[in-house]
């Protein structure tokens, strides 16, 4: 993956990652032969507005037990993830809201996610075991022992539209990007990743766990869809154009003391922080004048 930009006057990539990068390096890390990604990148189009897709993936855990309820009574998980181990865990599970509008959620620290991949790593075998095992010493060789501890963090959306899930070295990590076609279109992208050097009974898994989840194919990306597209076509009406929409949830309240030495803003997962981090950075964006120049004046400009 490259990024890039057209205006010689932005900032660097590290600038705008900024803390990012923190937990983004985790995904990486982990990765034993490096991230590869499964052949066949998957685009489809959907009647919804980009930023509903974008603040799903920055803050919307609380999402999953409802909107995807049908989907965890199914014995279709081939590999089953550590989410349902959410519920009763709103203080040990974090939304983490980062500057630039970045936002991860569902994140948990303390080896929880290791010791979900190890156990389901047995029912593999010695290799898969040893496999998860090596992951987690990479990251402990790495990184320091918090960041280490984390394994995989969970949902993530680098500001505006670049979205990520990653929760486990025995499941795909998902890449998405949402493009908006218009103010009620969007075009998604998605790719799936793997270890270059996982088993290859992990690989096969994963991309069947893909295919079958959040892909266009996949039962949680349709019910995700159905959200997206709902969610922007109630805003079309005469009763939805006089409303504005209701981020309150556990909004106002403390934040939580995150681990030492964990950057960013940590409230628990089911609350709606990180999506208002989203949307004060976008409107910072969209309110500040536009000089005609780079992109990186302009953001001094709204600071001034
Ligand atoms: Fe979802």
């Amino acid at each position: 993956m490259i990024f890039g930009n057209w205006d010689a006057g932005a900032e660097s990539l590290d600038e705008f990652l900024g803390d990012l990068r923190w937990y983004l390096d985790v995904m990486i890390e982990r990765q034993i032969g490096g991230i590869e990604f499964i052949p066949g990148m998957q685009r489809y189009s959907l009647n919804a507005n980009w930023k509903i897709a974008s603040e799903n993936f920055a803050g919307d855990t609380y999402h999953l037990i409802y909107s995807h309820g049908s989907m965890f009574r199914l014995d279709i998980r081939q590999i089953n993830p550590a989410n349902p181990n959410f519920r009763g865990k709103e203080r040990e599970y974090y939304n983490i809201g980062l500057d630039n509008g970045h936002g991860l959620t569902g994140v948990v620290f303390g080896g929880e996610r290791y010791e979900v991949d190890r156990e389901l790593a047995r029912t593999y075998g010695p290799e898969v075991v040893e496999y998860v095992e090596e992951c987690h010493q990479r990251l402990i060789r790495a990184l320091p022992s918090n960041q280490a501890g984390m394994y995989a963090p969970s949902f993530s959306n680098m500001f505006p539209n670049l979205s990520f899930n990653d929760f486990s070295a025995l499941r795909p990590i998902g890449f998405y990007l949402w493009i908006p076609k218009g103010p009620c279109r969007l075009e998604a992208w998605n790719w799936c990743g793997v270890d270059r050097d996982a088993p290859q009974v992990i690989k096969d898994e994963a991309r069947v766990d893909f295919t079958r989840i959040q892909s266009v194919s996949g039962i949680a990306a349709q019910d995700d869809t159905e959200n997206f597209e709902q969610v922007t076509e109630a805003t079309r009406g005469v009763v939805g154009q006089r409303l504005d929409f209701n981020y309150q949830m556990n909004v106002g309240q403390d934040l939580l003391k995150g681990p030492p030495g964990c950057p960013g803003r940590f409230s628990p997962y089911i609350s709606e922080t990180n999506q208002l981090n989203f949307y004060r950075h976008w409107v910072e964006l969209m309110d500040s004048p536009w000089s005609g120049r780079s992109h990186g004046r302009r953001r001094a400009a709204a600071s001034r």
